[in-house]
């Protein structure tokens, strides 16, 4: 698969700006972890998805990070793990925190260019919030289409009515986006997905530049 991997452009092969994300996440490293220690929502919300698959599904975690905790808990529970992200520091944490999994630098909107799918199931714990919000219903339509008939997806968001903002973030700037709670649901319910249920949590990091957030967890499955 090596093929697929690095990422060279500032801009998405779909034309979005994507300077400074995998710097920043390249230099945050497993600083990630440690600010964010407290991973009960994604936690429940991996296992949700773990145990809603028959063993040895193949999923594919979006923006997979270290690796921890969402691509070990879903080895953990006997699937095939196949995890992208943009940073390359994030894939070689990853790499090393969860070697029986397959993972790769991509980019989200490349998923296409992946081997590996179509996929039983998909975590996008954190990632599709990286994105400019022009390009999230698109993205979402391909998770979609790469994603079996009735297939899963596990995904969290940051609620805030923001497009691509620029914050701060763990000593780097990264630019981020969201939506209310009802805006999201109709975004993901116009791309072809069912969803079954939500949870929500009040996040406080240890980081002190990271201010308290509410994070969305949402169950969906492929539609159509
Ligand atoms: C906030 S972190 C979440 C990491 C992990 N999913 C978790 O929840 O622990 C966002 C991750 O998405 C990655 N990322 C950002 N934009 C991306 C893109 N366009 N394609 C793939 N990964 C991306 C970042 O490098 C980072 O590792």
């Amino acid at each position: 698969m090596g093929d697929v991997d690095g990422i060279d452009d500032a801009l998405s092969t779909t034309g979005f700006d994507r300077t400074g994300q995998a710097e920043a996440f390249d230099s945050i490293g497993d600083r990630y972890d440690e600010a964010f220690p407290h991973k009960e929502g994604q936690i429940a919300s991996g296992q949700w998805l773990a145990d809603s698959l028959p063993t040895g599904s193949l999923v594919l975690d979006l923006g997979c990070g270290t690796g921890q905790p969402t691509a070990r808990q879903l080895v953990d529970a006997g699937h095939r793990v196949v995890g992208v992200d943009l940073s390359s520091e994030m894939i070689r944490l990853a790499r090393a925190n969860v070697p029986e999994a397959q993972f790769h630098q991509v980019d989200i909107v490349d998923l296409e260019d992946l081997r590996e799918g179509p996929f039983d199931g998909m975590a996008a714990f954190f990632s599709l919030l990286m994105l400019n919000r022009d390009e999230i219903p698109d993205i979402l339509e391909l998770l979609r289409r790469q994603l079996v008939e009735n297939g899963l997806l596990a995904l969290s968001m940051v609620e805030a009515d923001v497009n691509d903002l620029a914050i701060p973030f763990l000593g780097n700037t990264i630019r981020v986006s969201g939506y209310l709670r009802e805006d999201l649901h109709q975004v993901i319910e116009e791309a072809g997905f069912e969803i079954l249920g939500e949870d929500s949590y009040t996040y406080a990091p240890l980081s002190s530049d990271i201010p308290p957030e509410i994070q969305l967890f949402l169950h969906c499955r492929r539609r159509r």
